[in-house]
């Protein structure tokens, strides 16, 4: 498959190598500051001059919160199958709907592409609906990232905190902030640190007055990421289930779906 990369950084290098890992071609790379990508450019017209004379078959987009907005509202309309990995944009998820079935695109967003991670939200998950029959236990989520990190909290701990909340119903409200009074027992405190080079850590403690149950996730390498991110691109291109193309915006459970 022809893959073009928007955003061509730590997670874009590692992406190309994983995609050529698996036979794929990568035949344009997008990146405004990267002076070793094929197009030099933040300007929309420039960059999808050069995804279609590249002749890519599928896009795959990590680039910087403060630009991925953008890049998603020019690269969908083009048609082509789309990967997002960057986050921070989700508050304009229904926006981007509407775009993507009015286009008729295929369109793929994860805040987190890792395997290990996926399989960690199903587990959350099952663990909250437990937890919904036993008042006794509170719940909290603490992430930690490097500190290059843009955004805070993490996209993965956001989607974290919602699988808790789908599940149990007595936490109802999240807060990310430090508190300054008590927290209500309704309130899902998700706490962030940046520091150093953490690839990034999410633990879910379910804390009541005679023990403690952690789960934790420990990234230790962002190779898991890159590689996630091209099956996903692999499965959106594929046909799906009724033999025709795929058309709308789906997530890793959609893709996990499917295994
Ligand atoms: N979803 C996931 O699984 C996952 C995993 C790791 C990282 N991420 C996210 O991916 C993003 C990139 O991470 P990274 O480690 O590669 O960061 P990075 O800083 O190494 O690279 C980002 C690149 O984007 C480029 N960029 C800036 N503006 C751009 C624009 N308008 N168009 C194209 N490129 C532009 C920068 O020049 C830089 O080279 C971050 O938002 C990070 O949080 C997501």
């Amino acid at each position: 498959m022809k893959i073009a990369l928007v955003g061509y950084g730590k997670m874009g290098h590692m992406i190309e190598k994983a995609a050529l890992m698996r036979g794929h071609e990568v035949v344009c790379t997008v990146d405004p500051y990267a002076k070793d990508a094929s197009c030099v450019t933040a300007v929309s017209e420039e960059m999808l001059k050069a995804i279609g004379d590249s002749g890519a078959e599928g896009i795959i987009e990590f680039s910087h919160p403060a630009s991925v907005t953008n890049n998603i509202f020019s690269l969908v309309p083009t048609g082509i199958p789309l990967v997002v990995g960057t986050t921070g944009w989700v508050d304009r998820l229904e926006e981007v709907r509407r775009l993507v079935d009015d286009t008729r695109t295929a369109f793929l967003y994860s805040s987190n592409f890792s395997v290990g991670v996926n399989l960690f939200y199903k587990m959350v998950s099952e663990a909250a609906r437990l937890m919904a029959e036993f008042e006794e236990y509170d719940v909290a989520v603490f992430e930690s990232h490097h500190n290059q990190k843009a955004d805070s909290p993490s996209g993965t701990g956001l989607d974290i905190a919602r699988r808790i909340m789908e599940n149990l119903p007595r936490k109802t409200t999240l807060f990310t902030d430090s508190f300054t009074r008590r927290p209500e027992p309704s309130e899902l405190h998700l706490a962030s640190v940046r520091v150093g080079s953490v690839p990034g850590t999410h633990t879910v403690y379910f804390d009541s007055a005679a023990d403690t149950i952690e789960l934790t996730h420990t990234a230790r390498t962002r190779e898991g990421f890159a590689l996630g991110a091209v099956r996903a691109l692999e499965w959106l291109a594929s046909p799906g289930p009724d033999g025709h193309a795929r058309i709308g915006v789906y997530t890793m459970n959609d893709v996990f779906s499917e295994v």
